[in-house]
């Protein structure tokens, strides 16, 4: 795939990851598509073929599992694809309190969205640097602003993106690569069912849709902007969380994750 770069997208299936993968193929990229439904790969890859001739490599792979990363790592060099863009999309939440949650299901999301994200791009960045150019894009959450109660794992797990990505955006200062944090807030994809969250307060207030947010992230990956939140009134309550006490912020957020019946 000479001609063009490539972006690797994880989550690329559903949601915000589809829509981004719709964009790079528009704006001139070859793909990288990963995640586990192998027909709906195959099925974007097609329509991004025929309307842009975009060629991609499709990996069906779990990435709960822990070879994953080296796994998908080994692909691409044998496929001889040069990863320019590296997109930490694929990620999950699931609702509920924490002591009575499902253990191997919190693991597993703590393996999604924090250890293989840190895998992958610790895999992708050395070839950046020594290219001296190269762009990584982690898909955190507005989340990551505060503690959820009820989703307190999911909660963390971002908080952590958001920290890890501001910090080696610093490192990295000079090098050619740049990092950038896409933070949403609630967003109309396969999420909040698949967190069987759809009952909580937090979707009474909207949900931005997939396509707008993914151009955010796109325009901020491409200006090299460490961070950015999706939509105006989730950057205000972003800010607001700042100025107000730590307890407080907690116990509004949990009103918020409550179902409407509580
Ligand atoms: N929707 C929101 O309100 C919202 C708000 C803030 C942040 N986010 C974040 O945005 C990112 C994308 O989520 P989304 O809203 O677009 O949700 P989504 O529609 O459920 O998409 C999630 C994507 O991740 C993939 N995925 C899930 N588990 C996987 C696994 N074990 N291995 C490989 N791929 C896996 C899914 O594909 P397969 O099922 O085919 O594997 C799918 O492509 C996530 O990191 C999420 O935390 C979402």
């Amino acid at each position: 795939m000479p001609d063009r770069k490539t972006a690797l997208i994880t989550g690329a299936s559903s949601g915000i990851g589809l829509e981004l993968a719709r964009i790079f193929a528009r704006e001139n990229h070859h793909l990288v598509l990963v995640a586990r439904s192998a027909d709906k790969l195959r099925q974007l890859a097609a329509e991004l073929e025929k309307a842009h001739g975009t060629r991609s490599l499709i990996l069906a792979v779990d990435l709960t599992e822990p070879g994953a990363s080296a796994y998908v790592l080994d692909q691409t060099t044998r496929a001889d694809v040069t990863v320019d863009v590296l997109v930490n999309n694929a990620g999950f939440g699931q609702y509920g309190p924490f002591a009575q949650s499902d253990l191997e299901e919190c693991l597993r999301q703590i393996q999604l969205n924090v250890t293989t994200l840190t895998h992958l791009t610790r895999l992708y960045l050395p070839g950046m640097i020594e290219r001296g150019s190269g762009r990584v894009l982690n898909v955190a959450s507005t989340a990551a602003f505060q503690a959820g109660p009820l989703m307190a794992v999911y909660y963390a797990t971002k908080a952590y993106v958001l920290h890890f990505s501001e910090a080696i955006a610093n490192e990295l200062q000079g090098s050619g690569v740049t990092v950038t944090c896409l933070c949403p807030g609630p967003t109309t994809t396969e999420f909040h069912k698949r967190a069987n969250m759809m009952n909580s307060r937090l979707l009474q207030f909207g949900s931005m849709d997939a396509r707008t947010v993914a151009e955010d992230g796109y325009r901020a990956l491409m200006s090299g902007k460490p961070v950015v939140i999706s939509g105006f009134k989730n950057w205000l309550l972003a800010q607001s969380v700042r100025f107000s006490p730590r307890q407080m912020v907690t116990a509004v957020a949990r009103k918020l994750q409550e179902t409407r019946s509580q």
